[in-house]
């Protein structure tokens, strides 16, 4: 007689056990991910260049009534584009770095400058409220 190598019973907690362990696999590869977004950013040279520097918010001022101020309004108030107001209590800075140079969301131009730059610029927009 032909035994089976394996009952319905062992067979289903044998996929039982395969599935706990993909959803294990998949909430670690989610923490991993989580981890990796959140440092990322952080990480990146340029990000950690400009956020080490101390900015001149006077200069960062000129930066801004020059770049940002024709849809931001000049001080911040909103005009073609959202208020900046207040700004930083609503976005970290690698978010902001991020909202100024990368241009994902046209028609914000990418805006390309050195570190102490955005430095500077970012010391103005802490300053806006
Ligand atoms: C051509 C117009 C324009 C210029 C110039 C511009 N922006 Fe913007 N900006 C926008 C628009 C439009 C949005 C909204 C984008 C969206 O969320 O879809 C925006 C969004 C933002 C946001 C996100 C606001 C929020 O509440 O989510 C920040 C921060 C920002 N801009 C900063 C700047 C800075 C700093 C400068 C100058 C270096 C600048 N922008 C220049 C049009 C502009």
């Amino acid at each position: 007689m032909i035994e089976p190598t394996s009952t319905a019973t062992e067979q289903q907690e044998s996929g039982r056990g395969l599935i706990t362990a993909l959803v294990v696999l998949a909430a670690s590869a989610c923490a991993v991910l989580l981890i990796w977004v959140i440092n990322g950013a952080q990480q990146d040279p340029y990000v950690r260049a400009s956020l080490e520097l101390q900015g001149d918010p006077d200069h960062g001022g000129q930066l801004f009534r020059i770049n940002c101020a024709g849809c931001h309004g000049l001080a911040g108030q909103g005009l073609l584009a959202p208020k900046l107001a207040g700004i930083s209590e609503r976005m970290r800075d690698p978010a902001l770095i991020h909202q100024i140079v990368s241009g994902d969301t046209p028609p914000m131009p990418s805006f390309q400058m050195e570190p102490a730059s955005m430095a500077d610029l970012l010391s103005h927009l802490h300053k806006l409220s």
